[in-house]
């Protein structure tokens, strides 16, 4: 049903796919900005959903509580300077999504395939606000398999864990770079070997690996590729 119903849409979608903090975000608003198309963070939405359940002191363990913290999580999306953005319970989250007890707690959420159901159905209805420029982990492989403009952005662990570090610094001030790498190993761990729509490279997706890269570069590259297909 909802297949047919997108299928039968115009608007398009580009997937950045990768693991965290390769670039993603920065390379998909930028590449975003270039289209004139909407930028969509997907994990945000992920992260909201774990805000939501420390908020209301649920067990993220417990799938049957996420499955009633998933049915009545209900963000309403808005689109502001070329992002859809969202407000949630009143809230539009923003630097409290980075938070490190996000971090220790999103990607058991995020394995959760009721979660991932119902984030996958809002990035679905996303489609008809435009075109979209959308980074995670599976937007290539599963929430928008028919794209034809795919990319996997990687960088060696130690740069990620450097520019995450580098990121982080308003909002964390305790950690080391060595923790940062440590927090990022343990996220991309649980993603890419959950059971449900696990961080992987879709067959047909490009990989760039930006480790060496400046981000002028990879939007530079990605940008070129998409006008190349359109
Ligand atoms: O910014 P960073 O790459 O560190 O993470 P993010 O994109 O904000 O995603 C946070 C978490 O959400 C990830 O570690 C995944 O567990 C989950 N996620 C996912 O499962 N699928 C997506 N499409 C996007 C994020």
């Amino acid at each position: 049903m909802i297949w047919e119903r997108l299928q039968n849409m115009t608007n398009k979608v580009v997937a950045i796919d990768g693991p965290s903090a390769s670039g993603k975000s920065t390379v998909a608003r930028r590449v975003a900005d270039a289209l004139g198309w909407l930028y969509v963070d997907s994990g945000s939405l992920y992260r909201a959903v774990a805000w939501k359940a420390l908020k209301d002191g649920i067990d993220v363990q417990s799938s049957e509580a996420l499955a009633d913290l998933s049915a009545t999580t209900a963000p309403e999306f808005f689109v502001c300077e070329g992002a859809v953005r969202f407000r949630l319970d009143g809230v539009v989250l923003d630097r409290e999504l980075r938070a490190e007890r996000i971090n220790r707690n999103v990607s058991p959420v995020a394995a959760d395939p009721t979660v991932r159901a119902r984030v996958t159905q809002w990035l679905h209805d996303m489609l008809l606000l435009g075109n979209l420029v959308m980074e995670g982990r599976d937007i290539g492989t599963a929430v928008f398999p028919a794209s034809r403009h795919k990319f996997y952005l990687d960088a060696s662990p130690e740069e990620r864990a450097r520019r995450r570090h580098a990121e982080m610094a308003d909002v964390e001030t305790d950690m080391s770079v060595g923790d940062v790498h440590a927090s990022l190993n343990r996220r991309d761990t649980i993603d890419s070997r959950r059971m449900t729509a696990p961080l992987s490279v879709a067959d047909d997706a490009t990989i760039v690996d930006s480790t060496q890269m400046d981000i002028a570069g990879v939007v530079e590259f990605v940008v070129e590729h998409v006008k190349g297909v359109l």
